[in-house]
């Protein structure tokens, strides 16, 4: 997608580094750091400089590359296992992280000799990338079908080209309805306590043109109470086998409000977000994070610098869940590169 005008994917690899968007100084300053080792990349996954479920596939697939280009001649085999354990650990919830270390993790392990391990390993994680642009592309040409001129949409948290490599998936409709001439315009749920949607959401709409308005994450109801929207979507970062869908932390309370409303509660992924052998939302772990996302906030003073600051009593201790799971139940449709689906018809589009 365009920033200022110039094509950016959210992470490329160039001259065997991996080059990627820093996502915790937008929407206020646009810096694109480099990694050369996949610690590197795991670190840059476990402090969310990089999130989203694809975009963090991504940055797995492509951190296990830099792990073969660096790996010694008599030990790729076990240093490329170490490096799968490590990216593996940075974050428990999104199936997209799984899903791309272990695809490129495969193909390297195909490999004889060094050499050839290093071909295949950065040749599958650029073939990784592109796959989830051209799923996320389609996503958006699907999820656009659905989408009438004049509508109004929420969406909670950021799933758009951010957290993707491009397009976005619960973004992607939106982005191509646009492109189609479609007027829509965006209710972005704030996201509390990281405020994807306020900080990441809203700057790449403003990057596309598209109309919006930021709402506290208890404002959504009071919107759909007076009409004012009229179909949610949302990402996911791992759907289990029955349709239950892990998303960020508040999606689930919007799709009971969006039910309680009549209003469509549609669920944007890849095909790589979904968990076949997860029987239902129950077993996906759900990531508990610092306190301190909850007791601070970041945010740019009157002197242009990013500061924190503490919003809760020093005394108190706070919970700070990431995910919570949308029972199938309440998901109108899952929009996927294959098509658009009834929850529970999920596991049909099993390759
Ligand atoms: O904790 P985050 O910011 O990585 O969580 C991201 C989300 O929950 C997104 O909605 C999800 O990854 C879908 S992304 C296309």
């Amino acid at each position: 997608m365009l920033v200022q005008g110039t094509h950016y994917r959210t992470v490329w690899f160039e001259q065997n580094r991996i080059r990627f968007i820093q996502q915790n100084d937008l929407p206020h300053f646009f810096n694109i750091l480099t990694l050369s080792t996949y610690e590197e990349a795991a670190h840059a996954i476990e402090h969310m400089l990089i999130r989203g479920a694809p975009a963090i596939g991504a940055m797995g697939g492509f951190g296990m590359a830099l792990a073969i280009l660096n790996a010694p001649n008599e030990t790729w085999k076990e240093e490329v296992q170490t490096a799968a354990q490590r990216l593996r650990s940075t974050r428990p919830t999104a199936q997209n992280l799984f899903f791309g270390i272990e695809r490129v993790l495969r193909a390297i392990l195909q490999a004889t000799n060094l050499q050839e391990a290093i071909n295949r390993g950065i040749t599958e994680a650029q073939n990784l990338a592109d796959d989830e642009v051209n799923s996320s592309r389609e996503i958006g040409r699907l999820g656009a079908e659905l989408i009438q001129d004049g509508w109004n949409i929420l969406t909670h948290c950021n799933a758009g080209w951010l957290a993707c490599v491009d397009w976005g998936t619960a973004l992607a409709p939106i982005y191509y309805a646009a492109q189609e001439g479609k007027k829509c315009f965006v209710y972005a749920d704030e996201t509390r306590p990281r405020g994807q949607g306020s900080k990441l959401t809203a700057w790449e709409l403003g990057q596309a043109g598209i109309d919006h308005l930021v709402i506290a994450d208890n404002a959504a109801g009071h919107f759909m109470s007076r009409g004012k929207i009229q179909m949610v979507i949302t990402g996911a970062d791992r759907i289990a086998a029955n349709g239950d869908a892990a998303n960020k932390i508040g999606t689930y309370t919007k799709a009971v409000l969006a039910q309680e409303n009549n209003i469509p509660f549609y669920v944007a992924a890849p095909l790589s977000t979904v968990d076949f052998n997860c029987p239902s939302g129950a077993e996906i772990p759900i990531e508990e994070r610092s306190q301190d996302e909850v007791h601070y906030t970041w945010g740019l003073n009157d002197d242009g610098n990013i500061v924190r600051v503490r919003t809760t009593p020093e005394f108190s201790q706070s919970a700070n869940p990431a995910f919570d799971v949308t029972p199938a139940r309440f998901i109108t449709g899952i929009i996927t590169e294959k098509g658009i689906v009834a929850p529970h018809q999920i596991s049909q589009l099993k390759a």
